[in-house]
């Protein structure tokens, strides 16, 4: 790449926004932040101090002390750690604690990818590309299902719903589509076909911007 390249991927529980913006990082040799991993942490890390996720203080003082080597542990991967990070992400506190590295990350000499809730809306709304990825609930139950065949698939359901209306409806940072950002639906695609879609998306958004030069 010739200049620097911001792409915000955001959408809501198990969309494949991941799947997406790990693609999209390869392609273009991008670095890729998984921001949600930063929310997971912090639920992590007040759940194992043994305290509740909407105490916004101790919320905050995890938020403040993370400790970016957990941020690959698998039990950040499980259900109850997801329910946490969506309690304490509410927290204004805890959001303003982890702005400036995801910031920071997203102004990285050559660019980034980035993958969350508010990528597109406030982390970098400058982006050169912004691609809100959905899918309808039942098929993105079915995906996270398929990661845990031992949950039962109504729960995983009732789990992603739970989760979702707390993303959207909190004050903070709401789980919303920004004005300037592709939709990109894959209820209906499979992963190869949503990840060539969001490709083609982000060459012909760069060949315009080559294009402006
Ligand atoms: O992968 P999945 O969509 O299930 O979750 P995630 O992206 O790892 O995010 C876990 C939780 O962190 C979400 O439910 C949000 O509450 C929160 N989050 C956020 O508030 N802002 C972000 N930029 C990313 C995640
Ligand atoms: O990051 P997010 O939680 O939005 O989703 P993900 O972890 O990228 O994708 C959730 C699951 O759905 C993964 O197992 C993907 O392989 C799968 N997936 C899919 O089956 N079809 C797609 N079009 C996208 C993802």
């Amino acid at each position: 790449n010739r200049f620097d390249v911001v792409i915000a991927v955001d959408g809501p529980a198990a969309s494949g926004k991941g799947t997406i913006a790990r693609a999209l990082a390869a392609h273009f040799g991008l670095p890729h932040m998984d921001t949600g991993s930063l929310y997971r942490a912090v639920g992590f890390a007040v759940l194992r101090a043994g305290g509740d996720p909407a105490d916004a203080a101790l919320a905050t003082a995890c938020a403040r002390t993370l400790d970016v080597k957990m941020l690959d542990d698998p039990a950040l991967r499980e259900s109850t750690t997801a329910r946490a990070a969506s309690v304490v992400s509410a927290h204004p506190e805890v959001r303003a604690a982890l702005l400036e590295c995801q910031q920071a990350f997203a102004r990285q000499p050559g660019g980034a990818v980035l993958d969350g809730r508010d990528i597109g809306t406030v982390i970098a709304p400058d982006a050169d590309l912004k691609i809100f990825v959905t899918a309808s609930l039942d098929v993105r139950a079915k995906r996270r299902q398929a990661e845990t065949p031992e949950r039962d698939y109504a729960v995983v359901r009732a789990n992603l719903a739970e989760r979702d209306a707390r993303d959207s409806g909190r004050d903070a940072a709401p789980l919303r589509q920004a004005d300037d950002s592709i939709l990109l639906d894959t209820s209906d695609m499979d992963r190869e076909t949503a990840i060539a879609r969001a490709i083609a998306l982000a060459e012909a958004r760069l060949a315009e911007k080559a294009g402006l030069r």
